[in-house]
Order: C-alpha cells, then structure tokens, then sequence
C-alpha cells in the first residue's frame, strides 16, 4: 500500500468513526396543521441544510402553485406526503424522516394530529426516544394537545418538548409563553414525564429553531435544534435488564450451536449467566459471536449469535434474560390495547398475539373499561372501535414470557393480528401479569378420551353443521343422529336454538355475541368429545374465524365441518320459523344472510347441497364419510 492510499484509509477510518459515534436520535411531532407542524419539520430539514438543489427548485415551484404563503417558499412542502394532504392541506399518515447534522442523525416521524389518527400516533411514537408537542401560542393547551400528551406518555416516551410555536403572532410576549407552559407544567404532572423542556418558536420565521432568536432576547434556553443535538438518550436501555428474544437456532454443523436475535434492552458479556424462563434452563455465555468478529460486550440494538457453555432447548420465540432478573411467564395478562382496525374488537375472538419473535393465539377475555384519550375518563364498553384504547385482561393459549412495557418496552409490547387477513388489528402494552392461572393446575385423570371411546366402540369426533338459518342443518344432524343411534354408537346434538335457551342464554346476535356463542359451544364439544362422544353441533357459527377456533380446540382429524350449502332464496321461500319474514319487515335486527354476514366455508370436509339433496340422502352421505374416515 502506498502512502498516499495509507493516508486516505485511515481518513476513512476515522470518517467513519465518527460517523458511528454521532448517535441517533428518533423523535415524533405531535400536532395539527394548525399548530403548524409541518412548517415545523420543514424548517428543521431546511435550515439543517439538507435539502438538495432539485428538491428546492421543486419547493419553490409548488409553494407557487398550492402554497399558503402567498408565493413565498412553503416550508410545509417539504413533507412529501401524499398528494391528497398537500391539496387539503391535512397529514394523513406516518412519514418518517431522516436528517443529519455534524453532530447527531434523526429520525423523525410526522404523524396527524386529528382525533381519528391515534393509530398512526401510536405507529409514530413506538419507536420514538422523544415527543415534540406543538402548540399555537394564540391557542394555548387544547383538548388535542392533551391527547397527544397522553398518548406519548402511554407509549413510555419520558422527554417532550413543548415547542409553543408562532410567537410571531403573538408579539413574542414572554407572558403568553409562560402562561402556556404553566399550564401545560399543570396537566403533564399526572402523566409521568421525566422532563418537559418548553421552547418559545416561530418555526415559519426561524426564531429559536436553529439558534437563539433576536426577537426573544427574554428567552435564555437553547433552541430546539441545540436541545436535540444534545438532549441524552438511550442510556436507559442499557441499564435495563438483558432480554434477548431469540430469532433462529443457528447450526451450521454439529460443532456449532447459537442463537441468534437482536438485543432488545440490557447489556450482555461473556460469562453472564442467562435463563430461558419459559423452561427455567440456564447456561453462561460462552461467545458473542457478530459478522466482524467475537465481542466481549453486546448491548442493546446489536444483532448476535450467542453460544452457551451447556447445550439447552431453546428455539425460535423463545427470550433469552438475564438470569438475575426475569421476566413473567404467564397465560393471561393486563394489558393497554389501542384497536386499529376499522373491523371492532370482538371480545372472545381468537386473534394471533406477537411478541418479540413468538407469536401464539389470544383472546380478550375482559374489556374493563375505554380510555377517552381526551378526558382520560374511564368508560364502561363491550367493544373497541377503531383509534379506541382499552384496558383488557388477553387470555393465551400458553404461557409467554414478558415484562411490564414500563419495565422493558421491547418485551412489554405486542400486537394482535387477524388470522384470516392477516392485519395488525391492534397494538398493547402490557401492566402486569394476572396471577389467577397460577394456582389451577391440570389434574390428572386415569382413564382418558381414547379409553371411554374404545369402550363405546367408536372414535370420538365432533360434525360441524354449519349454514344459513333454515339450510337444513338441524333436520340432517337429527337424522344423523338417529342412524347413529340405531348403529348403537354414543351420540350427543348441541343444537344452536335448544343451548340458546340454558348455557348461552345471556346472548343475542350482535357479532360479540355470535362469537361468544361459538366459543362456548366450541369448548362444550371438547369435553363431549373428551367424554368419547360422537358429537354432532348444528349452530350457524357465521364466522370463519371461530369455526377455526373450535376446530383448532380439538385434534388433528376429529373436528368435521359439514357445510350445509342452501342458498338464501330457498331457505327464505322456505321460512320455517317465519324468521325470514320477520327479518325483512325489520323486526329482527343483524339477521344472517339479511342484516348480518355469513362467511362460507373454505375448507369444509363434507359440503350438502341442501338445496337439491334430500335430508335423508345428506344423512347417508354423512354416515359414509365417517365409516370412511374409520370413526364408526
Ligand atoms: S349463531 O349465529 O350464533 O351460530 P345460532 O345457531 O346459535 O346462531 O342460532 C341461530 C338460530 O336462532 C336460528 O336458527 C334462528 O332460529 C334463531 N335466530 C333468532 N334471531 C336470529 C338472528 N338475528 N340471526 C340468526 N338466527 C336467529
């Protein structure tokens, strides 16, 4: 090597450690368009110098064409957006942005201020290591200021800045700005914050953004560009706990064995001794093995594969912790749940839960109660609509490991996904672990499922009728049964209208009801099952999703959905009950097939045409298929 290239490497060098040490901070603004938010952003990225000449040749053109500022350079353009927010002049959606100075990178993420945005608030703020929270100096502390506030706090965010913006309009008095951040000092002190650092802005005119401000001599902190180069970050997330979930089992041959995850709080070093807590298995670390070599420490943030001293079970989903302080493990929780689905939260539903890199299935078994993100009032509600936020106890299949989100925010969030389409429907943090599971054990019992069958002379198994009201379901699973019956097989019918009248007969037909319903009937057939019953369920069960929940309740090959297929003209000429009619003059509300969905089924074992096949040739059909299958 030369010495010219000599040179040039360790300028490289030294360029690039620089750049590593210039750390980063991300933060969120929260605000309206009229507090002037984007204004805000656009003046940060403007005076920071990061523009480029075609972005500004493009600024300058388009504040002429939908400015607001009668032709002069529009700072809120600079926020691309979408093109919908430039001409209404409304942001609706997260848009994360980067910028750099000499001394730290930012993320910033801009997200709207309305009402009906908190779920892109919650999406901005989870990532966030601050808030900035903008408040129109003519205005004072609104309702929305508050919202924000509150939804910052609820997110764990401990530092806020309140940047009290257009003071130009209001003659840069210093008692409206102390006013205001009295005020704001009052209604912030219940929510937790560490520290509250207010700054009187004109972001329109640059006053306190960058440096100090001419026109506000009286003002002697620093200005907001200062407070985020300097502001100390992310030295809490070392200090936590180390928790680390685990990603993949990382085996390339038999000599090597790691797992690999990225840390998502505390510090790690070789010798510490660590516990997977789902199992109570514990090891030492005997490597922290990265793409550019073995490392003594790791800390939060990096990517690793770590060895062990002892080979222990431990796979994908499972969270690697610090043996001296653990997480809980446990099957039911407290927890804040924000819905973010314009489909409600049906209480009872089977929904996938993620945390850190497992995922397992969960239900909302209470909705204590809604938060009004305005009053933070407590209101009594049986469901969660879209932007709502609750506080529910989830039930789960198994037992996870977790911490509370103010301990340890990266194993104390997670997310609820719909199992059909596969949506985020929800984001929660959990409270704490409910410890009512802890004392109820399985009891163990001699004689099992297979052995009261046997003695029956049969499999156990459940047939699934599901269809429309008056598709035949009930007049086929009676005559099943009685071929059953005759073949002196063990049987059981739960007939939707007849348990309607004991076990469920709190429910109506609203969706959370239906789904309630089904779960109850589901759970039922289980123990029918479990009693080695051949167990016929004729309910209409509507939905996809608890059809799956019941099946997935029992083993692989028991459950048999039976779809009686009529279609709704023939099931309403023939209108047996009279419901139809009833249903169509408005007298029964959410009426399936009228007022109310019902999702066909997919991937039914055995589908009757119930318009065109007899109930007597269904019921041999049926009869065929399970002396096929080996249960009679
Ligand atoms: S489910 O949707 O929750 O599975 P289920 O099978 O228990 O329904 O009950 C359906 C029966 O209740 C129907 O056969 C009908 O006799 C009666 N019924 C009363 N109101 C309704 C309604 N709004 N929608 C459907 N069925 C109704």
């Amino acid at each position: 090597m030369n010495e010219l290239s000599v040179t040039a490497a360790a300028e490289i060098d030294a360029y690039l450690k620089t750049q590593e040490q210039k750390n980063l901070l991300r933060f969120i603004t929260c605000g309206s368009v009229d507090d002037g938010k984007s204004t805000f952003i656009g003046r940060l990225l403007w005076d920071s110098k990061l523009l480029f000449e075609d972005q500004l040749a493009t600024l300058t053109a388009e504040s002429k064409r939908v400015g607001t500022q009668n032709g002069e350079i529009d700072y809120a353009l600079l926020l691309d957006g979408l093109q919908a927010e430039r001409e209404q002049g409304i942001t609706i959606d997260v848009a994360y942005r980067f910028f750099a100075t000499d001394k730290r990178k930012f993320i910033v993420a801009d997200t709207p201020g309305h009402e009906q945005y908190t779920r892109n608030m919650v999406t901005g703020a989870s990532t966030a290591d601050l808030a900035v929270i903008l408040i129109d100096a003519r205005k004072g502390v609104l309702i929305q200021t508050m919202r924000h506030s509150y939804l910052v706090s609820l997110l764990g965010i401990k530092k806020v800045v309140l940047a009290v913006n257009k003071m130009d309009l209001v003659g840069y008095d210093a008692a409206v700005f102390e006013r205001i951040k009295a005020d704001y000092a009052k209604f912030a002190a219940q929510l937790g914050f560490d520290d509250v650092t207010s700054i009187p802005v004109s972001a329109l005119k640059g006053d306190n953004m960058i440096g100090a401000s001419e026109a506000m001599p009286w003002y002697d902190g620093p200005s907001v560009l200062d407070y985020l180069e300097t502001v100390e970050i992310g030295a809490e997330d070392l200090s936590r706990p180390f928790r680390m979930p685990v990603q993949w089992v990382n085996r390339p041959n038999l000599d090597f064995r790691g797992f690999s995850g990225t840390i998502a709080s505390g510090t790690l070093r070789v010798g510490d001794a660590i516990v997977e807590p789902a199992s109570g298995r514990s090891s030492r670390v005997a490597r922290i093995v990265t793409f550019d070599g073995d490392l003594e420490v790791a800390i939060a943030g990096q990517a690793v594969t770590l060895t062990l001293e002892d080979e222990i079970d431990i796979s994908r989903g499972n969270i690697l912790c610090a043996a001296n302080d653990r997480p809980a493990t446990a099957d039911q929780f407290e927890a804040k749940v924000v819905w973010m689905s314009a489909e409600p939260m049906l209480p009872s539903r089977t929904y996938l839960l993620k945390l850190g890199t497992g995922t397992t299935a969960a239900r909302i078994s209470d909705l204590k109660y809604k938060v009004n993100v305005n009053t933070m009032e407590h209101m009594a509600s049986k469901t969660l609509e879209l932007n709502e936020i609750g506080v529910c106890n989830l039930s789960l299949d198994k037992a996870i490991s977790f911490d509370p989100y103010t301990k340890i925010p990266a194993t104390g969030a997670f997310i609820l996904i719909d199992r059909f389409t596969n949506a985020t429907v929800a984001a929660g943090m959990i409270d704490f672990a409910l410890r009512r599971a802890e004392n109820i054990h399985w009891q163990s019992v001699d004689i099992h499922k297979e052995a009261r069958a046997e003695q029956k002379g049969q499999k156990a198994s459940v047939l699934w009728f599901t269809g429309l009201s008056g598709s035949g379901k009930s007049t086929i699973a009676n005559l099943v049964e009685k071929k059953l019956h005759a073949l002196n097989k063990h049987t059981y019918l739960l007939d939707g209208d007849n348990v309607r009248h004991g076990l469920n007969k709190d429910l109506g037909f609203t969706d959370a009801d239906r789904v309630e319903n089904i779960r109850r009937v589901g759970e039922t057939a289980k123990l029918m099952v479990d009693a080695g019953l051949i167990t016929l369920v004729s309910f209409i069960s509507p939905f996809r999703s608890e059809r799956q929940m019941a099946r997935g309740l029992l083993e692989d090959g028991e459950f048999l959905e039976v779809f009686v297929d009529t279609p709704l003209e023939i099931c309403e000429a023939r209108d047996i009950k009279g419901l139809y009619k009833k249903a169509r003059a408005g007298e029964i509300k959410n009426f399936t097939g009228i007022s109310s969905d019902y999702e066909r089924p997919e991937n039914a074992e055995i589908i009757i045409d119930g318009g065109r096949t007899s109930p007597e040739d269904a019921a041999d059909q049926i009869i065929a298929v399970l002396e096929q299958r080996g249960f009679i």
